[in-house]
């Protein structure tokens, strides 16, 4: 697997790759990988020739510099779970090639989107994931964009970015890959207790009892039952909500279009997980 930290380096080894015909995927992270990232990188293999991962701990989507601070760096062990998974190149750049001082900050109405749930507990994160997925997209200029379905309202962000850019790109969201118990992979996972590990499983089992009570409530009252249910010790639910996959509004009436999203804290760790429903 190449390595690269530059962005001259990394635009003339694609810029020769593209001339081949071939086409390139790419899965941008934050290091700390798991099997969860991983599985993006094999379908970026299944659907391209060349498979980039960016590693870059973006400080401009931390709104706590305490956060970033504490940010798990684990380059090593990294670079040995994409060499094993067979991604052709890894780019690891530092903050100044990412934002040198030229660089035009973008502009990109993103109409509310980045207002509620995520948005609303971490104000200016998504900003921030928006100018640093323009930026790689930039520089990396692939075919198609992999980014992970447990983070709806960035991948949500990021095809609307896409869409009012015409970036020439096509975004595929892959699944959430859980472990056994059903909690949604993560590198926060490491952070829990072996007990608290195990019995994360319940934020999954709690939001998939929506399928069975949409039955006989509304959304609105599915996600205040949820809520309660969830609302005890050690776990502390920050929102439980169903919205709209397009718009990320609230629903009032159930469609095809819904999908629960929740938000959890549990031994001092912010758990995130969703279901289309
Ligand atoms: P990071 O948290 O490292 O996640 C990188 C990608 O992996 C994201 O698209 C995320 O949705 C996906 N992912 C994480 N856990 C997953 C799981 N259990 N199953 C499937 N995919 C999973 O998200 C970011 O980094 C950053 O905000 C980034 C987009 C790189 C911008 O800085």
């Amino acid at each position: 697997m190449l390595i690269f930290r530059k962005v001259n380096d990394l635009q003339s080894w694609v810029r020769t790759e593209k001339a081949d015909g071939k086409s390139i995927g790419f899965v941008p992270t934050m290091g700390a990988l798991h099997t969860g990232h991983i599985s993006l990188i094999s379908t970026s293999q299944q659907d391209n020739e060349i498979t980039v991962c960016s590693i870059f701990v973006n400080p401009t989507q931390f709104n706590d510099p305490k956060d970033l601070e504490k940010y798990p760096r684990t380059l090593e062990a990294d670079t040995i779970m994409l060499a094993d998974a067979k991604c052709d190149l890894l780019f690891f750049p530092s903050v100044e090639e990412i934002y040198p001082p030229d660089l035009k900050e973008i502009e990109v109405d993103l109409q509310g989107l980045d207002t509620m749930m995520e948005g609303a507990h971490r104000p200016g994160h998504f900003k921030g994931v928006v100018q640093v997925v323009h930026r790689l997209l930039d520089i990396v200029k692939p075919d198609h964009l992999y980014m992970g379905q447990k983070d709806f309202q960035q991948f949500s962000i990021i095809a609307h970015m896409i869409n009012e850019l015409k970036m020439p790109v096509k975004l595929n969201v892959c699944p959430i890959l859980r472990e056994s118990n059903m909690l949604a992979q993560s590198s926060r996972n490491e952070r829990l207790s072996p007990e608290g590990r195990e019995r994360a499983g319940k934020i999954y089992n709690t939001i998939s009892r929506a399928t069975l009570l949409r039955m006989k409530h509304t959304p609105a009252e599915v996600c205040k039952i949820l809520f309660e249910e969830l609302n005890h010790e050690p776990f502390q639910p920050e929102y439980v909500e169903i919205v709209d996959q397009n718009n990320l509004t609230s629903v009032n009436d159930w469609n095809d279009k819904c999908v629960i999203c929740i938000a959890v804290w549990l031994e001092g760790i912010r758990l995130i997980d969703n279901i289309i429903l």
